[in-house]
């Protein structure tokens, strides 16, 4: 029989010479591959849980793999061009994600309001940022804001690092796994963008551990109001009671934004009077 070791490198093997799963930090294909592992009766049924867990968390939001050349190619010629183009080159690739996707119908206002009271904004951590990087002409920063974004796929972060150096801003966006090792990157807001759910189906207590570890005095954390599919299923209901079931031992004050795609909240961090 196998040794577990062999095993777990096996099943990572299997898993990222897949095109879908190969950009996926290994070190967090490991993790969930572990977690298969020991629940699992064979290397066979741990190997497609591993697969239908990544694609919940992560593959389900991108059509195919990320075709981040062209991409960039885009986006260059844009920045050549000026401000409307540029923005239009952004929306078109974050329309290749379906999280962003769900915002282009609310981008003019969603960042406008939710960091009204905070604004001009000097830093941001994006945790688990997806494409959401390419909002940036739609955030209120100051000059010289910090944009540090991290997610789980390698090729995702090269892009979303290039495309902050492209457009002049500050910061950097690396691999990280929000689950079992949350960035400590300081920041004045932490972006905690429709990422609850993807987390706390890996690990049910992931959600609290990232809120207290970001180290932030705000956290923007947001939900979506339908399902992939588009069905509404009262989620935003059950996404806000999840919430504030997280933070009743936080006296974090808490403003509430609700849109038609995505329901967000400010969470105050440094405050410890009675959450609203
Ligand atoms: C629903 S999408 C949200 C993307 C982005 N925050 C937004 O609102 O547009 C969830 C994101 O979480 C990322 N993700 C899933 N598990 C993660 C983890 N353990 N660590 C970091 N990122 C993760 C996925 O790759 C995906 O980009």
């Amino acid at each position: 029989m196998a040794e577990p070791g062999d095993a777990l490198d096996r099943l990572v093997q299997a898993v990222r010479s897949s095109a879908k799963y190969a950009g996926i930090s290994e070190d967090f294909v490991q993790r969930v591959g572990a977690a298969e592992l020991s629940k699992r009766r064979s290397l066979k049924e741990a190997i497609k849980a591993t697969k239908n867990k990544l694609h919940q968390v992560g593959g389900a939001y991108l059509g195919a793999a990320g075709d981040y050349p062209r991409w960039l190619a885009a986006l260059q010629d844009a920045a050549a061009q000026g401000n409307p183009a540029l923005r239009d080159a952004c929306r078109a690739v974050m329309a290749h994600h379906a999280s962003t996707r769900e915002r282009l119908p609310i981008l003019e206002t969603f960042f406008a309001e939710t960091l009204a009271d905070i604004a001009p904004v000097t830093s941001i951590l994006d945790v688990a940022s997806g494409l959401n990087p390419l909002a940036v002409p739609w955030m209120p920063l100051a000059p010289g804001a910090i944009y540090t974004a991290c997610d789980i796929y390698h090729d995702m972060m090269d892009f979303v690092g290039a495309f902050l150096a492209l457009t002049g801003v500050a910061g950097r966006a690396f691999v990280c796994d929000a689950v079992y090792d949350p960035p400590d990157q300081r920041a004045q807001i932490a972006f905690i963008l429709k990422t609850l759910p993807c987390l706390e189906q890996v690990d049910k207590s992931a959600g609290l551990r990232l809120l207290d570890a970001v180290r932030a005095d705000y956290a923007l954390v947001s939900f979506p109001a339908r399902s992939l599919g588009g069905r509404d299923k009262g989620m935003s209901a059950h996404y806000e009671a999840r919430l504030r079931e997280l933070l009743t031992e936080r006296r974090w004050p808490v403003q509430r934004f609700a849109f038609e795609t995505e329901l967000a909240f400010l969470v105050d961090k440094r405050g410890d009077s009675a959450a609203s």
